[in-house]
């Protein structure tokens, strides 16, 4: 899936994207083969239409794998140009009819290899758990986190080694480029990238674009002063930084303000380093409408919800339906706790409706995330023991990534529950509202940046609050069909007119990257 990115909005100069993940992965098969799979998720969905639509882009991404290293070390760590359609692989390779020149659908990919040992640190130690927790504001500061030297190592030898080796791959893809290039720098893994970058190129034009929440300043004080000045100076290295919700924007200025005492201006949303001003900007993110609908409509999805029809939506059987990655962030755990506390409340219930969780397993090499896969397992085996009634168990957890089943399970749900503690977007619930068939209600989490754009047309859930999410799914699914209709259209045609091109065009329109009019 690809997003069409209009021609005229396209930089009149080269761009380096930069994301932890990258658009493909490789690996080898049992027979020994070279595989490549397309990288999941919405960054690297929305991130790909704008690659492959430039002629002299390139992607600069972790080489994750053992075969991502040896792709990057066979190309002399330099840049490798893979086709993405129809199955992803590198050029030239495996088809040598295909070329080696660039051509539409064509990404070129410069892998970085990382010490395993800093790469472990940077990830499982500090992106993830620490920033991530910090930033959807997981932390009972009673117990966690605790900072000892293994967490100031991995700051030092992790995070900080990995951001200066991006930065290195950046500056060297920007020279290439005479020097001049749009560097669009993604998430929480690269806060100090700018920074550098711009010491050395200064005609770079530097962006950041966060897809996480970004708290209020108060948060940051868990982390060490010389730790959080690090990540804002970084930070403050790009000439934009931008997130999903005008909030955000807004809490990232009065952290530099209260954090670092820089004087910012929150109508203008600039924070002024005297010699120059950065920009916090918000553009929420979207799902590529016209390749979700074309899925949505493809015989294999119709086949799933077929399949899916007749275990769950038989007669009047009702279908709850959740599609998320195992993360903590989510609130899985009292998802389910407050469909049981519906089932407890309203017995009638019982054999009528189903919850089924399509549930990814995700970041497993991190403690947290293996503890909260486990609890997940264990909540819904109790659930399951209290409420079977003639073999009708009323969860059905599949821990699997299928995206054909999930998009036809968006297509037939009645209710699609989000209840995270905190998402930047939340890009499921976009999906669903798109091509769901059934007027399917859904339940959404405040607390996610989707709400803003689709909370009128949503039960809300108030994510802590176990009674509320039960009562509001209880509302959901005995919601009047014509309010159910009318609510549905109303949120799909929300997505429909924002969609990511949109996204897209909005930044590239305020970056200055433009040939300005001849006078
Ligand atoms: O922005 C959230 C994000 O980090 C995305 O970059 C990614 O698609 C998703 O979470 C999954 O994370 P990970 O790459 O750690 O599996």
């Amino acid at each position: 899936m690809t997003a069409p990115v209009r021609p005229w909005l396209l930089p009149d100069l080269p761009v380096v994207l930069v994301s932890h993940r990258g658009p493909v992965s490789f690996r080898r098969d049992q027979t020994g083969a070279r595989t490549a799979s397309r990288g999941a998720g919405g960054l690297v969905t929305a991130l790909t239409g704008l690659a492959s639509s430039l002629p002299d882009a390139v992607w600069v991404c972790a080489a994750t794998t053992n075969e991502d290293m040896a792709v990057a070390g066979e190309h002399g760590d330099q840049a490798v140009e893979v086709t993405l359609e129809p199955k992803p692989r590198v050029v030239g390779e495996a088809d040598p009819a295909v070329g080696s020149t660039s051509q539409p659908g064509c990404v070129k990919l410069r892998l970085v290899q990382l010490n395993e040992q800093a790469h472990d640190d940077f990830y499982t130690v500090i992106a993830n758990p620490l920033l991530w927790f910090l930033q959807h504001g997981m932390y009972g500061l009673a117990h966690a986190p605790r900072l000892t030297r293994r967490e100031h190592i991995a700051f030092e030898d992790g995070y900080r080694a990995v951001n200066q080796r991006f930065a290195d791959a950046v500056v060297e893809e920007v020279t290439v480029r005479g020097g001049r290039a749009l560097v669009m720098l993604h998430d929480y893994h690269f806060y100090l990238v700018a920074e550098q970058v711009r010491e050395r190129c200064p005609e770079a034009v530097l962006s950041f674009f966060l897809h996480i929440p970004w708290p209020g300043p108060d948060a940051w004080r868990i982390l060490p002063p010389a730790w959080r000045e690090h990540l804002l100076t970084g930070l403050l290295g790009n000439d934009v930084v931008a997130f999903h919700t005008e909030g955000f924007a807004r809490n990232f200025l009065l952290t530099c303000q209260e954090l670092l005492g820089l004087p910012v201006d929150l109508q203008a949303m600039t924070v002024d380093l005297g010699d120059r001003q950065v920009a916090a900007h918000h553009y929420p993110i979207s799902i590529d409408v016209a390749a979700m609908r074309e899925l949505a409509a493809s015989a294999e999805v119709a086949e799933h919800a077929r399949g899916l029809r007749e275990a769950f939506c038989a007669g009047d059987r009702q279908l709850v339906l959740r599609i998320d990655r195992t993360d903590p962030s989510k609130n899985i755990v009292r998802g389910f706790e407050a469909f049981a506390t519906l089932l407890a409340d309203h017995p009638e219930l019982l054999g009528q409706v189903t919850f089924l969780a399509l549930l990814q397993p995700s970041r497993q090499d991190v403690p947290e995330y293996a503890d909260y896969l486990a609890e997940i397992g264990a909540v819904v085996a109790r659930i399951n023991a209290s409420y079977v009634r003639e073999g009708h168990e009323p969860i059905d957890l599949r821990l699997q990534e299928d995206l054909p089943l999930a998009v036809a399970a968006y297509t037939v749900c009645d209710v699609l529950m989000v209840n995270a503690l905190a998402d930047g977007m939340n890009l499921v619930a976009k999906e669903a509202v798109l091509v769901n068939t059934h007027d399917g209600v859904l339940a959404l989490s405040e607390n996610t940046g989707a709400h803003q754009e689709l909370g009128a047309f949503a039960v809300t859930l108030h994510p802590f609050d176990i009674q509320q999410q039960a009562d509001a799914l209880y509302a959901a699914l005995t919601m009047d069909p014509g309010l159910r209709r009318a609510r549905r259209e109303a949120a799909a045609l929300v997505v429909q007119e924002n969609d990511l091109g949109k996204w897209l065009a909005a930044q590239l329109a305020d970056l200055p990257i433009h040939p300005q009019p001849s006078r």
